[in-house]
């Protein structure tokens, strides 16, 4: 796990992303695992100077072997540790000792196993460059960096922020002076990994936050110890492109993490998961955090597969060789892919390889996602492939041949969400649509590693800067960018605040009007796969209003959730009391979006409160629905402000017919106006 910072200035925004290479086996002769303990810092005893040797002591008291691998200041207050489940118990009872959680590993959120770290883009529409932006220290938790990359290119970068506090580590193959007016800090977390896995490999990947070959599995204490330590560097925007956070959150360090940051004002923004398009495969779903989804961008890389009867299926390529293959040619099939390429059998064939063992396949992704390939290949859907395997197999001669078309701009529909974007509805808070909102993750241009061929394949000998790669890594870093972008301009904006901006704002309709589709069923996508749509960055600089949030509305969350003291404690690190004549209700929770799930009861009430952050203006409301089943009716339905940052509060009543078939779901919006700004919320009704 590494973490580095990088100073933005407006249109600026950098994308990591790697894979782990699956679960390692762990052995260590005793029943050893890793544990995150939890302190309450207020019950340090006296005569502790430091919380380091109190944790040390408490540690003591139960093993005199086990070392303190991270103690923790920022994101939790605690430390972590090697411990047998009976050490780890008597550590519980121990007096300041909140929770002792077992570790939790995380995957990285991207679809293929390359690695690679950085982008820039200069696309004018999507990302203007707004002279009045300033200095914003975006921190990307991940594996890590190719410092050399251009991507890094500091020329017409100011000088690095006075408020930074981080540094840049000089470790193994990363010397300080990497750093620059750009990557400004790069710092490197293995304890944890080591502790669990032994020693980093150090002729596979370097022990430095450079990015050589995926640092493996990424262990829940080397994420919070990065997150302690952004935290404390002071970053603005925290990018995390990974997860596996489907649990409770105060058993989640990236949900715990998360909130420490936001306490400081950090926009966190993580990535929803490549695991659709099945429904509820949502991770990071806590509601102080930006969970990103996926859409496509309007760029293709066609190859045409022709076969000999005569019929052409149009499939994605990025292979890029001299001799283009538009010959015909025998055509064989290989079955797998395995091995498929060897061989003098093959040569001056074409070759039909399944990709079925593929998870991208197996998934029923009929988006194509372009592969770099290293022989002339063009990857079809499975619709296409059925049909090319049947032809291949039945044909006496069966021929065929390779068009490859290169780079198509202006592809159309676009956005469309990708099969690949994880799902809701949300299955821990059903009560809060996530995603909040997609961005552009499919077929991206972006920096490589320089230790790999862009296949990512040990025989691949080629080195290039860029390369092409998808996922919800991709689309993480999006709306991370996006973010400091807008705390540039907004510098005052709370992260809640920054994401109203980001999400009512978003589109759900094309040009023309039709709504987003979703790949998987080629009909409209519902928030459920979208949030509330697409992020458009040029009006969410100016959302006129906007739906805050503070750690008191979170910490009031997590009341309504009814979790335990201790529970709330872990989340927040605060001995925070639910007021018992209060009543909580996630409904309360002043959410961009409303999710409402159908019990049997037929009337649900929320309250939202909304900012005039653009200053005086009235504005009315407009309900769109999609079905009779639901009535909505919103308190009042015109706002007057008379000044900037003034607030206002509304009720919105849902009215729902209580008999529908359960499992359904309806859909609509909720839209506030003044005539020159829309602010959409999303509707989604579900009958349980
Ligand atoms: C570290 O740097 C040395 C010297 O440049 C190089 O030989 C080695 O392969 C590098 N190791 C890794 C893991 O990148
Ligand atoms: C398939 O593509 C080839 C090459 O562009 C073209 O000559 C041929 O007419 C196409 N066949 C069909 C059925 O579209
Ligand atoms: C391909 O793999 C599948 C699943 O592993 C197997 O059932 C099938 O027989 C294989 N086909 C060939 C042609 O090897
Ligand atoms: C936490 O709350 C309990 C109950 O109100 C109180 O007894 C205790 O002193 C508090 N602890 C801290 C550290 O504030
Ligand atoms: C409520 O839903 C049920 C089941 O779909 C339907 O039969 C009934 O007509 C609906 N009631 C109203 C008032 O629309």
């Amino acid at each position: 796990m590494s973490y580095s910072s990088f100073l933005s200035s407006a249109a600026f925004f950098t994308i990591l992303l790697l894979l782990h290479h699956g679960f390692y086996h762990v052995s260590d002769g005793a029943q050893h695992a890793t544990y995150i303990v939890h302190m309450a810092q207020s019950q340090m005893p006296l005569g502790f100077d430091l919380h380091s040797l109190w944790y040390d002591s408490s540690l003591r008291s139960v093993s005199q072997s086990a070392q303190l691998l991270y103690t923790y200041a920022n994101a939790i207050h605690g430390f972590s540790t090697r411990l047998t489940p009976e050490e780890a118990d008597s550590l519980m009872t121990l007096p300041g000792v909140i929770l002792v959680l077992p570790e939790h590993r995380y995957e990285l959120h991207t679809t293929r196993t390359p690695l690679f770290l950085g982008l820039d883009v200069h696309n004018a529409d999507l990302f203007p460059e707004t002279g009045s932006s300033s200095d914003v220290v975006v921190g990307v938790l991940d594996t890590g960096v190719w410092p050399e990359s251009k991507s890094f290119s500091d020329v017409g970068l100011g000088p690095v922020t006075s408020t930074w506090r981080g540094g840049c580590e000089a470790v193994t193959n990363f010397t300080a002076s990497l750093c620059n007016r750009k990557l400004i800090g790069a710092r490197f977390f293995a304890r944890g990994y080591e502790a669990t896995m032994g020693p980093v490999d150090e002729s596979k990947e370097s022990r430095s936050p450079r990015d050589d070959d995926g640092h493996g599995t990424h262990t829940s204490f080397d994420i919070l110890a990065a997150i302690d330590k952004a935290v404390d560097d002071i970053v603005d925007v925290l990018s995390m492109s990974l997860g596996g956070g489907t649990s409770d959150y105060y058993r989640d360090s990236v949900a715990i993490g998360a909130f420490a940051a936001m306490e400081r004002g950090i926009l966190v923004s993580c990535s929803a998961g490549n695991s659709g398009p099945s429904s509820s495969t949502l991770s990071n779903v806590a509601p102080w955090i930006t969970t990103v989804g996926v859409g496509t961008i309007d760029r293709d890389f066609p190859a045409v597969a022709v076969l000999g009867k005569g019929k052409n299926y149009s499939g994605i390529s990025l292979f890029k060789g001299d001799a283009l293959p538009d010959k015909t040619l025998p055509f064989v099939y290989a079955g797998n892919a395995t091995n498929a390429a060897n061989g003098n059998l093959l040569k001056a064939k074409i070759v039909m390889c399944d990709r079925r063992v593929n998870a991208r396949v197996q998934k029923g992704e009929v988006e194509l996602v372009a592969d770099a390939h290293l022989l002339p290949a063009t990857t079809v859907g499975e619709k296409a492939g059925d049909i090319i395997r049947h032809y291949v197999l039945t044909d006496p001669n069966p021929t065929a041949s390779v068009l490859i078309r290169r780079t198509v701009v202006n592809v159309q529909p676009c956005p469309v969400v990708a099969a690949f974007s994880s799902r809701g509805p949300n299955s821990i808070t059903p009560d809060i649509i996530k995603p909040d909102l997609i961005a552009p993750g499919v077929n991206i241009l972006a920096g490589w590693t320089g230790s790999k061929g862009p296949t990512g394949l040990a025989s691949d000998a080629r080195r290039v800067e860029f390369n092409i790669i998808s996922g919800t890594s991709m689309s993480c870093p999006h709306v991370s960018g996006l973010a400091a972008l807008l705390n540039s301009v907004h510098p005052e904006w709370s992260p809640a605040a920054i994401r109203s901006a980001l999400m009512t704002t978003a589109y759900k309709t094309y040009n023309d009007g039709k709504p987003i589709l979703d790949v998987t069923t080629g009909k409209p996508s519902t928030p459920f796969e979208h949030g509330v749509g697409h992020v458009l960055p040029t009006t969410a600089i100016n959302p006129g209003l906007i739906f805050d949030l503070t750690t008191v509305d979170y910490l009031g969350f997590l009341c309504a959730l009814n979790y335990t003291p201790s529970q709330i404690t872990s989340v927040s690190r605060r001995n925070y009391t639910c007021d018992p004549s209060k009543s909580y209700s996630v409904a309360h929770l002043n959410y961009p979006s409303f999710a409402v799930n159908v019990d049997g009861s037929s009337v649900f009430k929320y309250t939202r409160t909304v900012t005039s952050v653009g200053g005086a203006g009235s504005y009315s409301v407009k309900v769109i629905l999609e079905t009779t089943d639901v009535k909505i009716s919103v308190e009042p339905a015109v706002l007057n402000f008379k000044e900037i940052n003034e607030k206002k509060s509304h009720s919105v009543t849902f009215t729902v017919n209580s008999s529908k078939a359960s499992r359904s779901n309806s859909f609509g919006s909720i839209e506030w106006s003044d005539g020159k700004h829309v602010v959409a919320s999303p509707v989604a009704i579900s009958w349980t």
